[in-house]
């Protein structure tokens, strides 16, 4: 398998970060449900998938083209995989960045056989010319294969056999919508609740034979952002430190006391989202400050702080990006036990409609 390795971006070897260095996805292979019976949460793409699924084996044919969008960690890789298993088709895996020319593609296209699954990772990121080649795929199962070049180049057919796409990619919005259009069924993945993130953490602590109870799931759910690769990734963690300073049994208190060994607090947030929540209240007031100065403040890149550290801040509510710059939030302040200032401020605000 060419797996597509994980994008070395800012803050990408984090703990809490949601993508998966080589090392973890090797790891996450034995982790993976195999069948979307196996598959915890996501129950409206899961039930819509499972139709489309069954109607296409009851009918013989090839599943339609299946676009999985949403953030990374939440199981787009996985249900690529259980397609294939549940279509009992051979699965090829590609990325969009390792696909560099339309001949690429091409290579791969007319090596698949009937009924196979092509997974292209990160589809968005594909090469326009291959991107083109890749409409007619999928519409026509058809290929024209460009031989030599310049004005002697001939355009060479090329059929080829029914396959399925599924493509992945975080970013919907940045698929031109011809192929967007060309997907049979789209499956927006979501955020996990904690119940399920609970149930994904049960289910992994039994395939690495760690014996965990209720309130310890519990705990690791809750700091895992909604996250199963996250969660998986904690509950390695606190298996080492259970296992080096207890008995090994993973308790609310064990996990607890393991995550803040490693800097992961109540809520999920890491060193770099609370030395950035912490800058903006306590330096600024609570903002509104400008990304650049923030960055400054804490000593980061402005890209780390936009791109790693307030996605989160911004989902949870406890940072707010206005036209004027960052603003905390009140939940914020409460989050890291600070009183916001009277008066003005983000805290302030709200408050200042209900007076008169
Ligand atoms: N619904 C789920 N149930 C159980 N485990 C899951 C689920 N979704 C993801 N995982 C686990 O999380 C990890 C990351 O999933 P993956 O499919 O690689 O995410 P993505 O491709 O969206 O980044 C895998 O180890 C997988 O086992
Ligand atoms: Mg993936």
């Amino acid at each position: 398998m060419t797996g597509p390795t994980g994008p070395v971006g800012p803050g990408a070897d984090r703990l809490l970060g949601a993508e998966a260095d080589g090392e973890e996805q090797a790891i996450e292979a034995a982790l993976r449900p195999k069948d979307l019976g196996e598959f915890v949460g996501q129950e409206r793409v899961r039930e819509q998938l499972d139709l489309v699924l069954r109607a296409a084996r009851q009918r013989g044919a090839t599943a339609d083209h299946v676009l999985l969008s949403g953030a990374p960690g939440l199981g787009k890789t996985t249900l690529s995989m259980i397609i294939a298993a549940e279509m009992g088709a051979p699965i090829r895996i590609t990325s969009g960045p390792a696909i560099q020319h339309a001949g690429d593609l091409a290579a791969i296209l007319s090596s698949l056989t009937e009924g196979e699954v092509l997974f292209l990772d990160e589809i968005h990121r594909m090469s326009r010319p291959a991107e083109e080649m890749l409409y007619m795929a999928m519409e026509d199962f058809r290929v024209d294969v460009i031989v030599g070049k310049g004005p002697g180049a001939t355009a060479i057919p090329l059929e080829l056999p029914p396959f399925t796409l599924v493509g992945a990619t975080t970013r919907a919005g940045l698929l031109p919508p011809p192929l967007r259009d060309r997907f049979g069924f789209t499956g927006h993945m979501e955020f996990y609740g904690a119940p399920e993130l609970e149930r994904v953490i049960h289910r992994s602590a039994r395939l690495l034979d760690v014996e965990i109870d209720a309130e310890g799931a519990i705990e690791i759910a809750g700091r895992s952002r909604g996250t199963p690769r996250i969660a998986n990734r904690l509950l390695r963690r606190v298996r080492d430190y259970a296992q080096v300073k207890a008995d090994g049994v993973i308790t609310q208190e064990i996990a607890s006391r393991a995550l803040a060994v490693y800097d992961v607090d109540g809520r999920g947030l890491d060193r770099l989202d609370r030395a950035v929540l912490t800058a903006l209240l306590k330096l600024f007031g609570g903002g509104p400050v400008g990304l650049s100065t923030l960055a400054v403040a804490v000593g980061e890149e402005r890209e780390t702080v936009e791109e790693v550290a307030e996605p989160f801040l911004v989902r949870e509510g406890l940072l707010a990006r206005t036209p004027r710059g960052r603003v905390g939030t009140p939940a914020a302040w409460a989050h890291l036990g600070l009183t916001p200032p009277q008066g003005t401020g983000s805290g302030g605000v709200q408050s200042g409609l209900f007076d008169g």
